[in-house]
């Protein structure tokens, strides 16, 4: 460090300095795949790959097909762009059009080649897209959570969700204090410099591997559809001696012209298939049915089980759904049930084995009150769920705070499940916005708590408050059917939650991913009185976050008028006005707004002149705010 410090032209992207960790990224941002990357079909049955055969064969009549087969990993798919052997770019799969950049994660994972790793006499492209999938192994995911579970952290739920989780984390030094692998498995765009071009997947293979890559255990060349079949059942059997979770195998023809020639669906290549494994089930014992109360007030069952390894993964709870499916699938206390573990999903009960049941055991009776706070609960019509509706129900509030600090939310540090429950039980916070009230002399009043953890605490908390992302913040809040993905595309459009407070349920419609039911809820809860408070008093206390390009500009030294009439707005003018438009815009940035290059949802409003032309038409049509000079004088 010291070196490049002194030396900066030695920080070199494969530098080792940048494999430690260290940055934290304010947000993850968002780039084009050179090429689309696709998603996989699937088969099921020896019928579904007996058509997959036909389909090759009608395309390429004759041809005796040779197919190159390997585990299907589970974990997140990736693309890491390598230039003359220097990884440049980490991107994740995303919408298989764009992804998002992740090369700050991917610089700390340890089984990546770097220059000096490629075997003598490997020539690298001065290109190369190599494809692959991020997981963890399955003892390093035992290994994690147990770390989790000890630092009162939610255990993940899969090493899928880990590995996701860990790529996509913004603090690469918790990204290199967790060993994530790369498995590459395939290509996107090659530039062969003085390589030769590749000709087979074997051979991509092969090179992928002497450039240093680890790729998936036990991949091989299968000659025939009956060798494929074979090692399909081989790899099913051998599941559990891997060191990785797998759900399935998939088969890609291993000429690469012949690929070329069969292309694309508009989902999933013609030339590669996955052959998916059935859902790994195992037999135990149902010891009980508790009830637990969600953020939202959802009353969800849950089976309490005699701990049993599915799939190399050990289950203690699983998921019985709601009443309805408690009903339908008649699971009693005392059952001997069968679980389920499908890929990337929480455990489930699938049914019980009504020939070992107990001939005392009853139905379950779901409770019509709540179990935490005995208020009677509701179940709306249509829904399967039932919810408690009082507003102060503790497991309600505890629930709600917990995932306001969570990863999910603003992720502070420190202030796990256990202190939630142990400053709710005190009557300490009742909202968010009471934690930013904490003070490091009133924590150490608690058992357990010391001077080091409690300012720990506060100063999270006072980081949170001051650079909390808008993306992040609005995930927080836990506004029903706002998740990551779509609080990310709430944070791109919307400058603050004031101009997310204004936008009208079309406008909320018109944004990629957002239906009537996203719409509705957000402004749902625009309108609760109780939540536009909860925004003031988070306001006042300094916690109001603006749109990540905002906060760039704020890294970068120009302070942006978060307080002016005008603060946070994308503004256009168009058409003559009476004064200088060059005038007018200084005003505007003055009054804290953004110059738009156009008219685009990102607008929030369009000033219009004399003879304003087609950008006014534009602007009406997707909704944006229109004022004349008038009215924009009188806004200033
Ligand atoms: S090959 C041209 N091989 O599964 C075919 N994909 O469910 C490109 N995946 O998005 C993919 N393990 O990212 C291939 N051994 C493997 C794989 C694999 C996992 C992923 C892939 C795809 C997803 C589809």
């Amino acid at each position: 460090v010291r070196l490049e410090e002194r030396f900066p032209t030695l920080r070199t992207p494969d530098s080792p300095t940048r494999k430690i960790g260290g940055a934290v990224l304010p947000v993850l941002e968002t780039r084009k795949h050179t090429k689309r990357m696709y998603s996989l079909d699937n088969v099921f049955s020896q019928e579904d790959w007996q058509n997959f055969l036909k389909r090759l064969d009608n395309a390429l009549p004759g041809a005796a097909p040779v197919f190159w087969c390997d585990p299907k990993m589970d974990g997140l798919a990736l693309e890491l762009v390598y230039e003359k052997g220097v990884l440049t770019c980490a991107l994740t799969r995303g919408d298989g059009e764009q992804g998002e950049l992740v090369t700050a994660a991917l610089r700390t994972v340890r089984n990546l080649p770097g220059r000096e790793g490629a075997a003598a006499g490997a020539v690298w492209p001065d290109l190369l897209e190599v494809r692959g999938e991020i997981i963890f192994s399955r003892a390093d995911f035992e290994a994690l959570n147990a770390r989790q579970r000890k630092a009162n952290a939610k255990p993940f739920a899969n090493p899928r969700n880990a590995a996701a989780g860990t790529v996509r984390q913004l603090d690469t030094t918790i990204t290199a204090s967790r060993p994530l692998r790369f498995l590459a498995y395939g290509f996107g765009e090659v530039r062969f410099g003085a390589a030769t071009p590749w000709q087979t997947y074997e051979e991509v293979m092969a090179r992928l591997r002497a450039y240093g890559f680890e790729t998936p255990p036990e991949g091989r060349l299968c000659a025939s559809p009956a060798e494929v079949e074979a090692y399909c059942d081989a790899v099913r059997l051998n599941r559990e001696a891997l060191a990785y979770d797998i759900d399935g195998v998939v088969m890609k023809l291993n000429d690469l012209e012949a690929q070329d020639a069969l292309g694309y669906t508009a989902r999933a290549p013609r030339f590669a298939i996955a052959w998916k494994f059935p859902a790994q089930q195992a037999t135990t014992q149902l010891l009980d049915i508790t009830v637990q109360i969600g953020r939202t007030g959802v009353l969800t069952p849950v089976a309490e089980l005699e701990p049993v390894t599915v799939g190399g993964v050990v289950v203690r709870r699983a998921t019985l759904h709601n009443e309805d499916e408690i009903r339908n699938r008649d699971v009693r206390v005392g059952d001997t049930v069968i679980v389920q573990r499908a890929g990337d999903v929480i455990p489930e009960v699938v049914r019980a084995v009504l020939s070992k049941r107990p001939a005392d055991a009853v139905p379950f009776v779901f409770p019509h009150c709540c179990p935490s706070c005995g208020a009677p609960a509701h179940r709306i019509e249509g829904e399967a769920a039932w919810r408690c509706v009082n507003l102060s129900c503790p497991a309600m509030v505890r629930q709600s705070l917990a995932h306001f600090v969570s990863k999910a939310g603003l992720d502070i540090d420190g202030l796990g499940q256990r202190w939630i429950e142990l400053l709710v039980a005190a009557g300490r916070i009742k909202t968010p916005a009471d934690l930013f009230t904490l003070k490091v002399e009133e924590l150490l009043h608690y058992e357990r708590m010391g001077v080091k953890l409690a300012s720990k605490l506060v100063a999270s908390l006072d980081r949170a408050r001051k650079d909390a992302p808008l993306q992040r913040f609005l995930c927080a809040l836990g506004i029903r059917h706002v998740g990551e993905q779509t609080a990310r595309t709430l944070a791109r459009e919307y400058a603050d939650m004031d101009a997310l407070g204004r936008a009208s349920l079309e406008e909320l419609q018109q944004l990629p991913d957002i239906g009537s039911e996203v719409a509705s809820s957000i402004r749902a809860f625009f309108e609760d009185v109780p939540n536009r408070e909860l925004l003031q008093r988070l306001r006042e206390l300094g916690l109001w976050p603006v749109r990540a390009e905002k906060a760039g500009e704020a890294l970068q030294g120009t302070t942006p008028a978060v307080s002016g009439a005008l603060a946070g707005l994308n503004v256009l003018f168009t058409g003559s006005l009476s004064m200088p438009r060059s005038q007018a815009q200084r005003m505007a940035e003055e009054a804290g707004a953004t110059l738009a290059v156009g008219v685009s949802r990102k607008l929030d409003l369009l000033v219009v002149g004399a003879d304003p032309g087609s950008k006014l038409d534009k602007a009406q049509a997707l909704g944006i705010r229109v004022v004349d000079e008038s009215e924009f004088l009188k806004l200033l």
